[in-house]
């Protein structure tokens, strides 16, 4: 007696002398995946597999039912599992099963630089989407920090290409070991939330190849993501969702991507042009208003009947359609149909460690005067808490990345329940900012309804504040519209509601007033000689405000480091510098990236005698660090060689900590203008008091080239450069020379 297959897949029963079932191909898991999806495509009918190009519901496409070829399910993303909609609604459906762990926000994971945070966020995800049957995670998002005013600037991870190439790829592997599939977004050039339906961005291409598309390339190349979304906006005149330069001459041809294309919800608009310009899957149109709604909805979708009807009367061949097809086949046996893939685990206690320990070593402390922090729980008697951010739920709002999450700590309740009853933590409002707590049918659990005058509130805080050992505001943005919130921009670099009055009050009369920000992007901060410390402490979802407590009183030495510039004012950004509409936010749905290759600290390394508030790179830790100087093991090299840098680094400070060192390459003398430096490195070094470590790098070609437009190709052109590594992009601790032969 012996079991078997069926045709579905489940064991069956065979007999002695009873014949067993013979496998189709395309069932059959011992046969090459490429010649089960022929098989499978040779069976389907012309309907059955334009059906598959497009949704049947808000974040599901069909299978194929008569052949028993699974559903595709989607969610976002990225920071954690979506709940459950209504089969044709954006509203959650209210399932009471699908509240999420709800994980850092990919700003914060960026800020841990470090690789292995990000492999851990992928694989906890991916178990999050794969018990809750989704075979495919709507993110992680790459693209670059251009502008704080971007309102989707906190789903991505930063303003660096090497940066968030290497941290995106060990998320694409953490989520697809659990047989889900990252999708990648949006690609590309979705740099801004103003005009995204439409606007059309111009930029040369070699910014595109040097700062927009890397880490698409390596999610890709290296991470082998499974699928990617292109983005709303529009290229070359050709929106990014069906658009020949980035999908087929870029994505396919040049980087051989085998996977799906998925369009953004709303962001196909022609049949042809998705017909025969790279994309697979339409999702969230709205064609004809249809949104709102036909009960045939989907079949009006330009990758349905409008197809359909075009492929029977001849004018597009069927090897159009088959294409896609064997995309999402292609998809489909690397997620639903692996028999082999794990089975995911949901809101699990290790999901909750992960997510503290990934906002734990995001959190960046910003300045420490007199070493403010962390806070001395045995000197301390009352500590007062500011602020409408130190209880906002955060994992509500922002747009499609709002969760409806198992649990949320908020930075006083997170406080409280660490301090216990070493002192009294005490909480003033100071302000009221955004009461509106729900989106899509999730309903923050924190009521914020307040009827006292902003004079009022603040008098009260500021009475609070004198009584106070420590003062903690807790503000910054938050997930409302045209604030941290997919849809608009952010229309100023300022505080809002009023909290740079409301911190300079405090700081009047409390020397010990720490401003934490909860934020995804940079802001003025006018206040920042006025306060001795601020913490930059991201959106941290479920555990955020654990992990906040134990960097601020200490149980934890930070050891995060920014993503992005921090700028004094909009004009330490290189899009607002130029005060150009045309470069930002665009005109009549035009915009040309007239900043170039020159975005962030490209840019301000360039402003002599001008620093950013907080440079690329930078973070403090309680500890201190010495760096050793840098070695080389060759003064020359050739293309083809490997170079190897080596710098010893120095724990000098009373407790363990972790430093982030960084190496940037400078091109000494170059024939097209180069940035003054570029990152090409990083590692995060973890060192008791007193223990000494050594960091070692290896560059290759690749650290040194820029992409020539001309040629379509990276050269690395032979003459000296040098090797910076530093504790922050301002930071430079050593510099050694060598010369490219
Ligand atoms: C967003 C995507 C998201 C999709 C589905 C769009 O509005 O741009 O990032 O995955 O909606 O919710």
């Amino acid at each position: 007696m012996s079991f078997v297959r069926n045709l579905v897949g489940a064991a069956i029963l065979s007999l002695p002398g009873m014949a067993v079932a013979q496998l189709p191909v395309y069932l059959d898991d011992t046969k090459p995946m490429e010649d089960r999806i022929e098989d499978a495509l040779s069976r389907m009918t012309l309907e059955e597999k334009v059906a598959m190009c497009h949704a049947q519901s808000k974040f599901s496409s069909p299978g194929v039912p008569r052949l028993g070829l699974p559903e595709n399910w989607m969610t976002d993303g990225p920071h954690g599992i979506r709940a459950e909609v209504a089969w044709d609604e954006w509203d959650q459906a209210g399932w009471t099963n699908d509240s999420c762990m709800a994980f850092p926000a990919l700003t914060c994971l960026a800020a841990t630089w470090n690789p292995e945070m990000s492999l851990l966020y992928g694989k906890s995800i991916g178990e999050e989407a794969r018990y809750r049957n989704k075979n495919v995670l709507l993110g992680p998002g790459v693209n670059i920090y251009r502008t704080p005013l971007n309102g989707r600037n906190f789903e991505y991870m930063g303003e660096d290409p090497y940066l968030a190439a290497e941290m995106v790829v060990p998320y694409i592997e953490g989520v697809q070991s659990n047989g889900v599939a990252a999708c990648v977004k949006h690609y590309a050039l979705n740099n801004q939330e103003h005009d995204r339906l439409q606007i059309d961005v111009e930029v040369s291409d070699r910014a595109l190849y040097e700062i927009y598309l890397p880490a698409f390339k390596a999610a890709v190349q290296r991470g082998k993501a499974w699928s990617i979304m292109g983005a709303y906006n529009r290229y070359k005149e050709q929106f990014c969702c069906h658009n020949q330069y980035l999908l087929n001459d870029i994505l396919r041809n040049e980087w051989g991507f085998d996977g799906v294309v998925v369009s953004d919800w709303g962001g196909v608009h022609d049949t042809k042009e998705s017909a025969y310009h790279g994309l697979d899957m339409e999702f969230g149109t709205w064609t004809d208003g249809l949104t709102v709604n036909t009960s045939d909805a989907y079949n009006h979708y330009y990758l349905a009947r409008p197809f359909l009807e075009l492929l029977k009367d001849g004018t597009i061949p069927v090897s159009v359609v088959d294409d896609k097809v064997r995309n999402i086949l292609r998809l489909m046996y690397r997620t639903t149909m692996n028999r082999n893939r794990p089975y995911g685990s949901f809101k699990s206690p290790e999901h909750a460690a992960a997510a503290r320990q990934i906002a734990e070593e995001g959190i960046v402390l910003l300045q420490n005067k007199d070493n403010v922090l962390p806070i001395r729980l045995d000197e301390t008697r009352k500590i007062l808490v500011v602020g409408e951010n130190a209880i906002k739920m955060m994992t509500v709002g922002g747009g499609s990345s709002s969760l409806k999450a198992w649990y949320e700590i908020s930075p006083l309740d997170g406080l409280r329940a660490r301090v216990g009853d070493a002192a009294e933590v005490e909480y003033a409002r100071g302000y009221v900012g955004n009461t509106d707590g729900s989106y899509n049918g999730v309903v923050s659990k924190v009521d914020l309804s307040e009827s006292r005058s902003a004079e009022e509130l603040l008098d009260e805080a500021v009475s609070k504040a004198r009584e106070a050992d420590y003062v903690i505001f807790v503000g910054g943005l938050n997930k409302n519209e045209h604030q941290d919130c997919e849809g608009g921009d952010r229309e100023s670099y300022a505080l809002p509601y009023n909290q740079d009055r409301v911190i300079e009050a405090l700081a009047q009369v409390n020397p010990k007033t720490i401003v934490v920000l909860i934020s995804g992007n940079s802001v003025a901060m006018p206040w920042v000689d006025k306060v001795p410390a601020i913490v930059e402490g991201w959106y941290c979802g479920s555990e955020a405000g654990n992990a906040l407590a134990s960097v601020l009183v200490g149980d934890v030495n930070p050891s995060g480091k920014l993503p992005f510039t921090m700028g004094v004012e909009l004009d330490d950004y290189h899009a607002h510098a130029l005060n150009d509409p045309m470069v930002y936010p665009g005109v009549d749905h035009k915009q040309v990236y007239k900043d170039d290759i020159f975005v962030g600290y490209r840019w301000s390394d360039l402003q002599k005698g001008k620093a950013p508030l907080f440079a690329f790179g930078h973070g403090l830790s309680y500890t201190t660090f010495e760096y050793g100087k840098a070695t080389i093991d060759r003064k020359q090299m050739h293309v083809g060689d490997t170079l190897r840098v080596r710098v010893s680094v120095k724990n000098t400070g009373a407790r363990a900590g972790a430093e982030i060192v960084q190496l940037y390459v400078a091109d000494l003398k170059s024939s097209l203008p180069r940035p003054k430096k570029e990152l090409k490195g990083f590692d995060k070094i973890y060192l008791q008091p007193g223990e000494t470590g050594e960091v070692e790098f290896l560059l290759d070609k690749s650290s040194l080239s820029y992409f020539d437009d001309k040629k379509h190709e990276w050269v690395a052109e032979p003459g000296k450069f040098e090797v910076l590594i530093g504790a922050s992009s301002r930071d430079i601790k050593s510099k050694v020379g060598f010369e490219l032969k």
